[in-house]
């Protein structure tokens, strides 16, 4: 969803209401994702939390099963702060409505969490810069990044909007088409919960200005301080010995960069689990797709704003330019990408005749990374 508050309060954003039962699947999944950061549950006992855009409350109510000492939100949306303080009652739960950049505090953490936040935020580099003043040293912050390959499918399926638009069609007419064609490929998506209305409103319809924020852009703030510990989807190891392991933080985390940065084509299509993407010798056969997937995600937004002719062929173009580096590594995200520039056209031509488009039905990226980092000084 979006993080934009403008965006939020213009729309009058209701938060999906989180499930009862804590054995649901969807606090199972998000048990795991915070064992994948590092974190089992139990180990919060008795430790502070800090948690900066909580939204729904729906990480707050699995971390409060390992018995935290104080919970702390911070959050500026009115709405989100209605249903936090009707969910957790109690003196060891504080609400404070204020954005990042306003928070001030004598108090430090043990964990500070935003997750959904930073993409979306202007200047998201300035606001972890302050935010991480009030963690203890030891003290974990977890957070969320884009990619510029993850987001690629995203970026595709809002250019349905300007396609539409291109096509001649109002809004309403282009949200119905839009709804089938989505209804159709979210079934081919395995955990997949939002409402399809939903994400209409937060993905394809959403005028986000500044969603991309990248790993490598964290750390020009991290490195400092920093230490990469863990991350969700995991991609990391490292196999040097103990002893012989180099103790410069930046060092460590340019390294954990490096292997990010070959993941790029299973960040991609959440459809590619191998590891194939490792055996690039060649920097730049992984780098090109980051730089290609940017390029899209910048004619996607230029189109998005001026769905004009040109705006479409230059989408187009960056779709086709993908599609060809990554040909020879992976047929499955180059049919999908051709499928996608193949349906386009039909429905600029207004020929698009079902709500299929094809193998791009089925190509979904990686979405949102969460890491988590330790703070070593
Ligand atoms: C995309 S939602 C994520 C909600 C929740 N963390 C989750 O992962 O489901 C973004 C949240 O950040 C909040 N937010 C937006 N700008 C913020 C800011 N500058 N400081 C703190 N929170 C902010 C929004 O109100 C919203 O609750």
């Amino acid at each position: 969803m979006s993080t934009d508050l403008s965006y939020l309060k213009a729309i009058n954003y209701k938060f999906k209401k989180i499930p009862n039962k804590i054995e649901n699947l969807q606090f199972k999944l998000k048990e795991k994702l915070f064992l994948s950061l590092g974190i089992p549950i139990k180990n919060i006992n008795n430790l502070d939390i800090l948690e900066f855009g909580p939204g729904s409350g729906f990480t707050a109510k699995i971390l409060v099963q390992g018995n935290p000492k104080s919970y702390t939100f911070v959050e500026p949306y009115e709405e989100s702060i209605k249903i936090l303080k009707n969910l957790f009652k109690g003196n060891k739960f504080f609400f404070i409505k204020k954005d990042i950049l306003n928070f001030n505090s004598k108090k430090k953490y043990d964990y500070i969490i935003l997750e959904g936040v930073l993409p979306g935020i202007e200047n998201p580099n300035l606001n972890l810069k302050h935010l991480i003043k009030y963690l203890k040293l030891g003290g974990v912050v977890i957070f969320t990044t884009t990619s510029p390959a993850s987001f690629v499918s995203d970026a595709l399926r809002r250019s349905l909007k300007p396609l539409f638009e291109l096509a001649g069609h109002n809004k309403l007419n282009s949200r119905k088409k839009i709804k089938k064609i989505l209804e159709n490929q979210f079934k081919n998506l395995k955990g997949q919960s939002r409402n399809i209305d939903n994400w209409i409103d937060d993905t394809v319809f959403n005028p986000m200005k500044n969603i991309m924020y990248t790993f490598g852009e964290s750390l020009k703030v991290l490195n400092k301080r920093f230490e990469y510990f863990a991350s969700s989807p995991n991609f990391f190891f490292d196999h040097t010995w103990y002893k012989q392991r180099n103790l410069d933080n930046k060092q460590y985390n340019r390294k954990v960069l490096d292997l990010y940065q070959r993941c790029s084509l299973s960040f991609l299509n959440s459809q590619n689990d191998d590891y194939s993407c490792l055996n690039f010798k060649n920097r730049n056969q992984y780098v090109d797709i980051d730089i290609k997937s940017m390029c899209i995600y910048k004619s996607h937004l230029k189109f998005w704003f001026n769905p004009s002719r040109k705006n479409f062929n230059k989408l187009m173009n960056d779709v086709k330019s993908l599609s060809i580096i990554v040909k020879n590594k992976d047929k499955k995200t180059y049919l999908a990408l051709e499928d996608f520039v193949k349906f386009s056209k039909r429905v600029v031509n207004n020929k698009l005749k079902n709500s299929t488009f094809g193998k791009f039905d089925f190509f979904f990226g990686r979405g949102l990374h969460h890491f988590s980092f330790i703070r070593v000084r």
